[in-house]
């Protein structure tokens, strides 16, 4: 069914539910067949009001910081783990009435942190996050293992043996990889840090695995995660993605609000932002995808598109369309669900865009819209 743009108010981030269900689909079927288990990375998708949805499937959450953790405990519930570069001494209690599984960054912050934890909850389960030095990832934004990185404890600065009480390693590496990156990922793993293997209980293979691609080859993940638990029977495997969650799940429906001429350049200028509303275009950076255009064609009628705000750069690349815009237009971005919602700032006193869910019976549902008092209260 076309969606019927016209009637959403703009602009707003419209998940599209049937999607969301496809994808969660799909990684039912990568739980069942590989044996093992997907949590969701709130850091990359967090669009709770989904989540009464996206529980039937996944087995819990993952957070990056104290407001993570607590919004995985209340919102989605079952398990919920947390790993953070650093954790502060004073957010530290009331993790602990939230999370059952800690990723350390460093051996100090274990050694800091492990009386507590153990002393309020002895069920907790400890780990390590470790850098395998290996990523296929070329922007070094997105790469944890660039040379200086910070994130994860490299094979050669490990004692012999674990601490006591570390009974998982956790590495993360990927971003939108494929799983012959994974493959390769747990041959490192095995390299640098096997001697750990047969001592710990749960390998933690972070995000990046983006197998609701269409593209993505979902049986040989399937059978490198089976051979990866044939040797290490003992072991638990887990993944914790969050892209792949919410890939192509929905849209961010803006309007035009005006079309300006800059030395033959028609630019449209939209009711939302890129710097504001999808940052990653720019940090990235990347083209999204608009319905209906293509990349410039000669002769068609083509447009930048650029954001309300007044930072130079807030626009986004060139595209085609078939007939002439005009303003009062629908420009739909593609894939607008994750790390959108979860990055987006006030930047210039902008609004929010409103958050929508198309749901897979056809119906609207209107989940939230924002307003002065959000600007207002982050100042
Ligand atoms: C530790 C960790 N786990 C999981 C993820 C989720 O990755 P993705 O959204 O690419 O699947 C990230 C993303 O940065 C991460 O840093």
């Amino acid at each position: 069914m076309q969606l019927p743009l016209a009637s959403f108010p703009s602009p707003i981030f419209l998940m599209h539910e049937a999607r969301l269900r496809h994808n969660l689909e799909r990684m039912k079927k990568v739980q069942e067949e590989a044996g093992i288990k997907i949590v969701l990375a709130l850091k990359g998708f967090s669009m709770y009001s989904t989540f009464p949805l996206v529980k039937q499937y996944l087995a819990g959450s993952t957070a990056s910081s104290l407001h993570e953790a607590r919004l995985g405990f209340e919102e989605f519930g079952g398990e919920t783990h947390v790993y953070s570069p650093a954790y502060r001494e004073d957010e530290f209690d009331e993790l602990l009435t939230y999370a059952g599984h800690y990723s350390f960054n460093s051996l100090s912050q274990y050694l800091k942190f492990k009386d507590k934890l153990f002393a309020a909850r002895p069920d907790a389960k400890a780990g390590i996050r470790i850098n395998p030095e290996y990523s296929t990832v070329s922007v070094d934004l997105y790469n944890p293992c660039i040379p200086g990185s910070r994130l994860g404890i490299r094979a050669e600065d490990l004692p012999e043996t674990l601490p006591e009480g570390i009974s998982f390693l956790h590495s993360h590496n990927l971003c939108e990889s494929d799983s012959f990156a994974l493959e390769q990922t747990l041959e490192n793993i095995e390299r640098l840090f096997g001697r750990f293997l047969p001592h710990i209980k749960l390998l933690n293979l972070g995000g990046g695995h983006l197998m609701t691609r269409d593209d993505y080859d979902v049986d040989h993940l399937i059978r490198t995660l089976r051979n990866f638990k044939a040797k290490y029977p003992h072991l638990e495997l887990m993944l914790e993605p969050g892209s792949a969650v919410a890939w192509q799940t929905g849209y961010l429906v803006s309007t035009v609000l005006d079309i300006v001429n800059s030395k033959g350049i028609q630019v449209a200028i939209l009711d939302c932002s890129v710097s504001a509303h999808m940052p990653d275009v720019i940090e990235m950076p990347y083209k999204p995808k608009i319905h209906g255009a293509t990349d410039p064609m000669p002769g068609k009628p083509t447009y930048r598109f650029g954001g309300q705000t007044c930072l130079a750069g807030d626009f986004v690349g060139d595209y085609s369309f078939e007939k002439p815009l005009q303003p009062g237009d629908k420009i739909v971005f593609d894939d607008m669900m994750h790390y959108t919602m979860v990055k987006t700032t006030t930047f210039n006193g902008i609004n929010l865009p409103h958050i929508g869910i198309w749901k897979e019976n056809d119906s609207y549902e209107h989940v939230k819209s924002f307003g002065y008092h959000d600007f207002k209260s982050r100042l």
